[in-house]
């Protein structure tokens, strides 16, 4: 049986953070799906067409990895490709309340799925799509945080070059 497993997340752009979370997925299931999801709580700053560009960039050389986007609840999709987990990157405590109620909900929603938690690798714990967009909007270097391309597209959105 193929392990099928779905990364969801915003990926409002996408981090080295995220970057190592799906290589890891990668090497534990036979594929994953990275799903480009909405949350109704953040306004984002790409579309998510053109986040879905940014990570193909940076999954190029991950065989078993495709993309895909979603606009509606994730355990349908879960439900929809036959996958058996949910798979989410765990920085700090900070972020357990709202994962853990999240892995809770789909888990309802969905009983033949479970939310694995890969742990954020320590240089990575505090990194977040928020805090590389407040540190670019303010000049900052973002190049230890996110790729190059990644770096540009950002740097442009926000200087409004495109
Ligand atoms: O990267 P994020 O913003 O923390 O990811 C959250 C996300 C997008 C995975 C979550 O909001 C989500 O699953 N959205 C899809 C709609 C849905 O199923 N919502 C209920 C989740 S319990």
């Amino acid at each position: 049986m193929r392990r099928i497993a779905v990364c969801p997340g915003s990926f409002d752009p996408v981090t080295f953070g995220h970057i190592d979370i799906f290589t890891r997925a990668s090497t534990l299931f036979d594929k994953v799906i990275i799903l480009v999801s909405t949350n109704l709580s953040k306004q984002p700053l790409f579309t998510p067409t053109e986040r879905i560009k940014m990570i193909m960039d940076v999954t190029a050389g991950m065989d078993n990895v495709v993309i895909d986007i979603l606009d509606g609840l994730l355990a349908d999709y879960v439900r929809e490709v036959g996958a058996c987990a949910i798979v989410k990157g765990l920085r700090a405590v900070s972020d357990f309340e709202y994962e853990f109620q999240m892995a809770l909900a789909n888990k309802k929603l969905y009983p033949d799925a479970e939310t694995v938690f890969l742990t954020t690798s320590t240089e990575n714990m505090y990194l977040s799509s928020s805090v590389v967009k407040q540190i670019a909007a303010f000049g900052g270097d973002i190049s230890s945080f996110v790729p190059e391309i990644i770096r540009e597209s950002i740097v442009n959105r926000i200087t409004g070059v495109k």
